[in-house]
């Protein structure tokens, strides 16, 4: 019989409670059994307090606790006290409670990994399938708070605007385009699939053209793409599009709410307008459609210096249409000819033929390349990599793709093992004017480079059947710290011009009207000009939290094989399951 009630929580024991008969519930959190007494740190979400047992006041209570272990669930009964050696390190640390009685609610076997002590570390997996053990040990309940402060203020922000929350269809149709969907049986119509949603766009347009004229949704979207530790099958977005408006009316929303997230969640104030920079320059200056801004090191191009120089494979590589193409470190001149070598190495690993190297020192200038730089091109090269005394330079020469990424990694893995990168920064940038379409080798196909719905840039309509992949779209991303966190576009809102997109994809006509028969349907009865973007959650979380695997910030996570380890899913379903389906396994 339960004779007790909850009367405060462990976090909340201050001074002021002294004297106060309390009960307090939660977990054995740590056991010790010192001089006679037995010292309890009890443990619940908002926090720890001491108890203290003593034999001689309250025997029963001493021998429930004597017979207690760590993770057991217990209420205590009784009286707060001034503490008479204080913690100045917990919350609570001028308090214990002398346990006047002692309620056992539930025992707990051995513990697969140490719960007290966040430092022992715990083989992921294993924290994976004991989920709920991990939880108790505080990092993953702090992302989930974190997680709930963001929606909270994202939902408050979004309804102050006007916008409407619509929950949209998990059960859809499937219209792969990008990653593979997941795909749901139908019992009553046997041999047909639902689609669960990558995510809701064709549904937002929609309600668009219902009327709706302010949309957004905290949606969970399923893609069946190889993972990543950014990436998750399962994860949300939240999910906006807007009508009669443009990137000029919609970025000043999105980032006023990102002020009241980074507000509500984290207390911190950012800056706006956010900067803008379009793919075309963001590839030209940092390699890279996302790039980190916390850091500088932008990249430099050194056609026409290498040009003038005596390098054979400098010319060669320009002749080839390839690119030169370098960035400085600052006070880069200590890097060690061993760091040189693992440098080297380094993007070699990721496809380089090699790696230049300069250094400004008192002593003079060094490089890797001087004898094919004449003293007067020298000059050029330090000026053009905007090098000052105790800094070095790398340049990368290749084809123009191979340079970019070659380097982009580069600029990063310096600036991580040199520690340049400030933190509790935040520095977004909307990458914008993305090309419209990419080519897919494998599949020897067109794609769109966002997807089908995004509307060209109208000025390069005339490019579409002789040379659709120069063409931009009024598409855009937003990038926080490298991370590519939202991504929308302005829709096409004429079917006539939606058909042409959908015609150079590939489609023909019968799988255009198959896939997307409805959605060219809605188009023609009077669509508004509309927009959208949807920022992804979790990765923002991440960020937030300082951590650099998503599945810290997701409750229950798939591992990168997609598997959930407490569950044990996916799993084998019965016979008769599968009979019902009219579905066999070969
Ligand atoms: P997109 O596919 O770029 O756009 O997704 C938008 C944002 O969602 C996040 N994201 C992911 N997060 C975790 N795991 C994943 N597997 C994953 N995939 C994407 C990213 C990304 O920027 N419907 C369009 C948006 C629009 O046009 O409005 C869309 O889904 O942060």
């Amino acid at each position: 019989m339960v004779t007790f009630r909850r009367t405060h929580t462990c976090g909340e024991m201050r001074e002021k409670h002294a004297g106060h008969e309390v009960v307090l519930c939660g977990w054995v959190h740590r056991l010790r059994n010192l001089g006679g007494l037995i010292f309890i740190d009890l443990r619940d979400r908002f926090g720890i307090t001491q108890i203290i047992l003593d034999p001689k006041k309250t025997p029963a209570a001493y021998a429930i606790g004597e017979n207690l272990g760590l993770e057991y669930v217990i209420a205590v009964k009784g009286k707060a006290s001034i503490r008479q050696d204080p913690n100045p390190n917990m919350p609570t640390g001028q308090i214990e409670i002398f346990a006047d009685e002692i309620f056992l609610l539930s025992e707990a076997e051995a513990l697969p990994f140490q719960i007290s002590d966040t430092r022992a570390e715990a083989n992921e997996e294993i924290r994976l399938e004991y989920r709920y053990l991990d939880m108790r040990r505080g990092p993953i309940l702090s992302n989930l708070i974190l997680r709930h402060k963001v929606m909270m203020a994202a939902r408050k922000f979004m309804d102050s605007e006007g916008f409407i929350e619509v929950s949209t269809p998990m059960l859809g149709k499937s219209t792969p385009e990008g990653a593979r969907d997941y795909l749901v049986p139908s019992r009553i119509y046997p041999g047909t699939f639902y689609a669960l949603p990558q995510s809701p766009q064709m549904f937002k347009q929609i309600l668009m053209i219902g009327g709706l004229d302010r949309y957004f949704q905290i949606a969970t979207c399923f893609r069946d793409e190889d993972l990543r530790h950014d990436r998750q099958p399962e994860f949300s977005q939240i999910d906006i599009e807007m009508s009669f408006a443009t990137q000029e009316e919609l970025f000043p929303i999105i980032e006023r709410l990102m002020q009241a997230i980074f507000q509500d969640a984290k207390g911190v104030q950012i800056k706006t307008p956010f900067r803008r920079m379009t793919y075309a320059e963001c590839m030209e200056k940092y390699g890279c459609d996302k790039p980190d801004l916390r850091f500088g090191m932008p990249l430099k191009r050194l056609d026409d210096l290498a040009q003038k120089s005596t390098f054979t494979v400098f010319h060669d590589v320009l002749k080839g249409g390839g690119t030169v193409k370098g960035l400085t470190v600052k006070g880069g001149a200590d890097i060690s000819r061993k760091e040189m070598s693992e440098l080297e190495a380094f993007v070699q690993s990721l496809g380089a033929k090699g790696l230049a190297w300069l250094k400004l020192q008192e002593a003079g200038f060094t490089s890797s390349i001087a004898k094919f730089l004449p003293d007067s091109l020298q000059k050029e090269w330090v000026q053009r990599l905007e090098m000052e005394m105790q800094d070095a330079a790398f340049v990368v020469a290749g084809p123009t793709k191979k340079v970019n990424q070659v380097l982009d990694h580069l600029r990063r893995h310096l600036a991580k093992k040199r520690a340049l990168i400030p933190k509790e920064s935040y520095e977004f940038l909307w990458v914008t004017d993305f090309p419209l379409f990419t080519f897919n080798e494998e599949e020897n196909r067109m794609e769109s480079e966002h997807h089908p719905f995004t509307s060209p840039n109208l000025e390069d309509l005339h490019l579409i059947e002789e040379n659709p992949l120069k063409m931009r779209s009024s598409s855009y991303d937003l990038v926080l710290n490298g991370y590519e966190i939202a991504s929308g576009s302005q829709r096409i809102h004429d079917g006539k011009l939606q058909e042409a997109i959908f015609a150079r994809l590939g489609l023909s006509q019968e799988e255009r009207k198959a896939k997307f028969g409805f959605f060219i349907d809605a188009l023609k009865y009077g669509t508004p000009p509309h927009i959208g973007v949807a920022l992804g959650l979790d990765r923002m979380i991440m960020i937030f939290a300082n951590t650099d695997s998503i599945r810290d910030v997701v409750a229950f996570p798939k591992t990168h094989k997609a598997q959930d380890l407490m569950t044990k899913a996916p799993s084998q379903v019965n016979e008769v399951q599968l009979k019902e389906l009219k579905l066999s396994i070969k």
